[in-house]
């Protein structure tokens, strides 16, 4: 696996929270925190990487992240170039590459890299310049770190800690880098009651997720949790996996008033979105005074920021 870090132990790269301690994921939310701000107000602003370049190189469609990535860094002071680039698989590795070098070549300091295709951040991490860092937007299912980030802090804001909260993690499990960043993040906090709720066909398997209780009925496996966290089905991801489309899976495993009810009072319902409202969610719970959907794109970009500054910080301009 690339290193993240540099020789003096600060984070050069963020391509997967998996070995990130304790205490590096809680600067990085405490840092993130400090970019945060009540709707309305005006979102904080600073020169801190003024000077410096960052690219955004999606190949895969984003909203959120990629929005939230521009903005992140244009209220840091750097300046943004985004590309959108449909490569062929076949000649990705090596096309991907050359797109890197050129962007390098246009003094780019920060590439943040969607890929459909698992190891492409870190194969681009271990071929940029000493001075270029690399930030994962999602990377195929395997990881998508400032999601598992910005989940983890609004989990925080909500409940003031991580220690005896029961999370469930419901749906498209199998497929979801949503998940595993959850996961890494909030194994790293101290969560230990996480529950990965989902039938047998979106399970991940059973090599994955270590120490993580499998329960196969969404009643069961939000009874009593303080989070719940609703994962959309990724098509895209999979083939002819045997899972119901629609009604039928909303029915199943849909999360309704009346199953959120199960939860602990007080409990937060989340989802990274985009939504299918009336498949794995029902717009009531999505809109609802529980939901914290909002306040997870808000979050996400004081998270971005806190990492750009994170990696940059120490070659910017103020
Ligand atoms: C997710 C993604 O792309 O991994 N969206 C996001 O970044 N917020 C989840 C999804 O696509 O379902």
């Amino acid at each position: 696996m690339t290193e993240q870090l540099r020789p003096d132990g600060s984070l050069r790269h963020l391509l997967t929270l998996e070995s990130l301690s304790r205490a590096q994921i809680e600067r990085l939310l405490d840092r993130s925190q400090t970019y945060v701000r009540p709707l309305g107000e005006r979102p904080p602003r600073s020169t801190a990487l003024a000077g410096l370049t960052v690219a955004n190189l999606f190949t895969e469609p984003s909203t959120r992240t990629r929005v939230s990535f521009e903005l992140a860094a244009k209220r840091l002071g750097a300046e943004v170039v985004n590309l959108e680039v449909q490569l062929s698989s076949r000649v990705k590795g090596e096309s991907m590459l050359d797109t890197v070098y050129t962007l390098q070549a246009l003094h780019v300091d920060a590439l943040v890299i969607r890929d459909a295709e698992a190891g492409v951040p870190g194969l681009v991490a271990g071929h940029v310049a000493a001075h270029v860092s690399v930030l994962s937007a999602g990377e195929a299912h395997v990881a998508h770190p400032t999601q598992g980030l910005l989940d983890a802090l609004t989990i925080y804001q909500r409940k003031q800690r991580f220690a005896g909260l029961a999370v469930a993690i419901v749906g498209d499990i199998r497929h979801s880098r949503v998940a595993r960043s959850a996961w890494h993040a909030l194994r790293a906090l101290g969560v230990t009651d996480l529950r990965l709720v989902a039938p047998a066909a979106l399970m991940p398997a059973a090599e994955e997720f270590e120490g993580c209780a499998r329960v196969r009925s969404i009643a069961k496996g939000i009874e009593g949790v303080d989070v719940v966290m609703m994962l959309r089905i990724q098509k895209e991801r999979f083939g002819d996996a045997d899972v119901p489309d629609g009604d039928k899976y909303f029915a199943a495993w849909g999360l309704t008033p009346e199953r959120l009810a199960l939860a602990r009072p007080g409990a937060i319902v989340m989802h990274p979105q985009p939504m299918n409202r009336g498949v794995e969610i029902a717009s009531l719970v999505a809109d609802g005074p529980q939901s914290v959907i909002r306040d997870q794109v808000r979050n996400g970009v004081a998270v971005r920021m806190a990492v750009l500054a994170e990696v940059l910080g120490t070659r910017g301009g103020a």
